[in-house]
């Protein structure tokens, strides 16, 4: 009989989850928080002990740079969920990792819920999860300190992957994101259903205009929350409850934000 672990395991492989963080990137990323490292407890919920994640948190405790670094178990490990980890969930301090896509948001759900300091990577794409994005306007979660550069490659069983991926953390690492970039400007169309003008790259945003535009979710990497506000998904502003189209065109998934003042320094 395989034992529950190894059932786990397989359960887990099937679902296309096994992408692994490249060390590098583990360490460009955390070498930013030593500070708020320093003699806590991490937790790696969804590693094992061939993990990037454990291998540096490993190297930082015998450098006695933490106290310690926790981790969910051999083959497979105990699911994020499962009372033994909840257990370490409670006493550690820090999560970081890199969950599985699959189920992203019941594991972000879960570090708002127990009041985590976290850094993990995820989809861009996942914070059009209502509870993600809310705590992004609100300022509680931001990305970390690597830059949107497309995405991240992982090491898989057929080589490496790229992805969408990006680092959530709600630890201040106190790194400006760079200046919205613009480009050229464009006509603004307004939507069919909300009071709001569309531009379909954010570099097309003027930077002397502040009334309500749509823009990508790519705009996020040039998210300052003291520059921007976020009001929300477009959709959720519609007249009529459907995403937001021109002339009868439905577009891809929008931000609605402003400016929150005219920036005059840029042309
Ligand atoms: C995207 S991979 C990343 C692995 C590792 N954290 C890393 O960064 O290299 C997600 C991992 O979570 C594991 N996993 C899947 N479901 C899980 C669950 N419910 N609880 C804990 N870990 C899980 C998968 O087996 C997979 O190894």
């Amino acid at each position: 009989m395989p034992t529950t672990s190894a059932k786990l395991h397989r359960a887990r492989a099937a679902k296309n989850d096994e992408f692994y963080t490249q060390y590098d990137d583990v360490k460009k990323e955390c070498d930013n928080y030593l500070s708020h490292f320093f003699n806590k407890i991490i937790y790696c919920n969804c590693d094992t002990a061939d993990s990037a994640f454990v291998k540096y948190f490993t190297e930082l405790k015998a450098a006695g740079k933490i106290r310690d670094v926790w981790f969910s178990g051999g083959l497979g490990g105990d699911d994020f969920r499962s009372p033994a980890s909840l257990e370490r969930l409670n006493a550690a301090d820090i999560v970081v990792t890199n969950p599985p896509f699959s189920l992203f948001r019941e594991f972000i759900d879960q570090l708002i819920q127990y009041n985590k300091k976290f850094l993990v990577i995820g989809n861009m794409n996942s914070v059009i999860y209502r509870p993600l994005l809310t705590q992004i306007k609100e300022n509680k979660i931001w990305f970390g300190v690597r830059r949107w550069t497309g995405g991240m490659n992982f090491i898989t069983d057929n080589g490496m992957r790229g992805v969408s991926a990006i680092w959530y953390t709600n630890i201040a690492h106190g790194i400006i994101p760079p200046e919205l970039p613009f480009t050229k400007r464009v006509e603004m169309p307004a939507y069919d259903n909300a009071d709001a003008v569309n531009v379909n790259k954010s570099s097309h945003l003027p930077p002397d205009y502040t009334g309500i535009v749509g823009v990508p979710i790519s705009f996020l990497q040039w998210y300052n929350p003291e520059k921007f506000e976020i009001l929300g998904l477009a959709k959720d502003f519609t007249y009529d409850g459907k995403p937001c189209y021109i002339n009868g065109d439905v577009l891809y998934t929008r931000l609605l934000i402003r400016r929150r003042f005219k920036n005059y320094l840029l042309p």
